[in-house]
């Protein structure tokens, strides 16, 4: 029998999809993600969106500003695209290393998306640019009409939008964000086993986790409402099977998604779970329990840098076979919570894995 591990070292991970948020919030979380991530791919869902090379660049510095000494964490910026943005903008963003990708919402899919893009049909000059430059474009990929059940909104956007798209658009890289579906999981490995490396998806902790059974335990839980939402067991265990596959066009990226608690307790709750402060750990308990821990690093620290054509992080995280319990909420650093923008300890946001205990525990250099 093969021996249990008591202690990995893992070439530092990075996140390849976060939200950071601004002000209070930003000062709040920021210091989950920097301890753990060398990288993150950071989303630009802010209000109002990040759509210019220089509210990227004035978001990029707030996020320095806002880390803690000593931690080493580079934010990689995004574009938030809409009906009308300036495909010249895009490539000077990107020429100018501030921009690293393009977000694309469908308008009202989500948070913070009203002013995504209405029909791809208005962005066809955007999307051309971005293959000719080879700039990734990053996908929340769910149709938004109302007549189709939330649950298959995801599996439709495949067929209705995203197989067009990329026959119209063959070389643009692609990455299929927060894929919550068998479907998404046996596109992306399809393409990939044809040659195509073209097109790559991220993998949550929280969809790994859960099945739509989570949202319903007991009652209603907007703890575990997040977009896409969450669905049947049957597509958790095909997202667990992409995620350890040890596939190349799988990697990790948290949507790590913190809300005030007024924005998750309130009568229409918002979508998001804050899963930063324990990510590491939480998705090695997905591979130990998959028996495939051997696949955890190039998950976590290979697979993405290799999409994005960046170098590899070249320090280490520690895990430890040392159970710790998950606290209820995150207790920020106490600078975050002064300024103009206090969060109150009342708004807190709650952590993936609350009350849980987890087998892990990551220890940083
Ligand atoms: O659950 C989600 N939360 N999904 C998204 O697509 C957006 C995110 C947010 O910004 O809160
Ligand atoms: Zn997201």
């Amino acid at each position: 029998m093969a021996e249990v591990p008591t202690s990995l070292v893992l070439r530092r991970p990075d996140d390849w999809h976060v939200h950071l948020r601004d002000g209070a919030m930003l000062r709040a979380v920021l210091p989950a993600t920097a301890r753990t991530f060398a990288r993150a791919i950071v989303m630009p869902n802010l209000r109002p969106p990040v759509t210019s090379v220089d509210a990227a660049e004035a978001y990029r510095s707030r996020i320095l500003e806002a880390l803690p000494e000593g931690i080493s964490f580079e934010p990689l910026m995004t574009a938030y695209l809409t009906d009308d943005l300036d495909p010249d903008e895009l490539a000077r963003g990107f020429a100018q290393d501030v921009f690293r990708a393009a977000k694309l919402y469908p308008a009202n899919a989500t948070t913070n998306s009203a002013a995504g893009v209405s029909d791809l049909s208005k962005i066809s000059s955007v999307l051309t640019c971005m293959e000719a430059i080879d700039m990734p474009l990053l996908i929340h990929g769910e149709v938004t009409d109302p007549d189709v059940d939330v649950f298959d909104r995801e599996a439709l956007f495949i067929e209705r939008h995203l197989k067009p798209l990329r026959q119209r658009h063959p070389q643009l890289r692609i990455v299929l964000e927060h894929i919550t579906t068998e479907e998404s999981a046996t596109y992306i490995r399809e393409a990939y086993q044809s040659g195509d490396d073209r097109i790559a998806a991220t993998i949550t902790p929280h969809h790994l986790h859960l099945n739509r059974n989570a949202m319903f335990m007991g009652g209603l839980r907007s703890d575990f409402y997040c977009l896409p939402v969450v669905k049947r067991e049957c597509h958790r265990r095909a997202l667990v099977k992409a995620a350890t596959s040890g596939l190349p066009c799988f990697f990790l990226g948290t949507d790590s998604a913190p809300h005030p608690r007024s924005g998750k307790e309130s009568a229409c709750g918002c979508a998001g779970i804050f899963n930063a402060l324990h990510a590491l750990e939480s998705y090695a308990a997905v591979f130990e329990q998959a028996s495939a821990l051997d696949q955890l690093e190039g998950f976590a620290s290979e697979h993405g840098p290799r999409f994005y054509g960046l170098p590899l992080n070249a320090d280490t995280v520690t895990l430890v076979r040392r159970q710790q319990s998950v606290p209820a909420r995150l207790t920020p650093p106490r600078f975050a919570c002064l300024g103009d923008d206090a969060l109150p300890d009342s708004e807190w946001p709650l952590l993936f894995h609350a009350g849980e205990a987890l087998e892990w525990t990551a220890e940083f250099h």
